[in-house]
């Protein structure tokens, strides 16, 4: 598993996302109330650019003109034909058992805990501040 920097943490506000591009791959990072998420950008139902769809609420109806709101900014909607993702574990709302969005995990990690590296060269005085995000692939 390889470690890739793709953002400082600051960058992506609550809400918001980030589409980078690893190793190939194309990747939305989502800042879901300050706690960070990323996704493959491709829907698990006809491959559509899923990070490119909406972020809303959960609402959820157990009988018809009744309904709750509940996980605000914690769904992803396709733009092709709806489909929501639980942005916090990539799973379906609308076939939970078999279809899931391929996930990735994201680390917020000190600038200084990154650019250090194995080998030891002529060295000068560099500040890295800040924080930042980093996937796993
Ligand atoms: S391609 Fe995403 S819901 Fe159909």
């Amino acid at each position: 598993m390889s470690k890739h920097v793709v953002a400082q943490a600051d960058e992506i506000a609550p809400g918001r996302n980030k589409l980078v591009t690893v190793k190939g791959r194309e990747i939305g990072v989502f800042n879901v109330n300050g706690e960070f998420f990323a996704f493959a950008n491709k829907c698990p139902h006809e491959g559509a650019a899923l990070c490119m769809g909406r972020v809303v609420n959960l609402v959820e109806s157990d009988e018809p003109g009744r309904y709750r709101v509940s996980r605000h900014g914690e769904m992803l909607r396709c733009p092709w034909h709806g489909w929501e993702f639980d942005l916090r574990t990539g799973q379906s709302w609308c076939d939970p058992e078999h279809t899931w969005v391929k996930s990735y995990n994201v680390t917020v990690e000190p600038g200084a805990e990154i650019v250090q590296g194995p080998y030891v060269a002529e060295t000068f005085p560099v500040q890295v501040e800040g924080e930042y995000l980093v996937v796993e692939l």
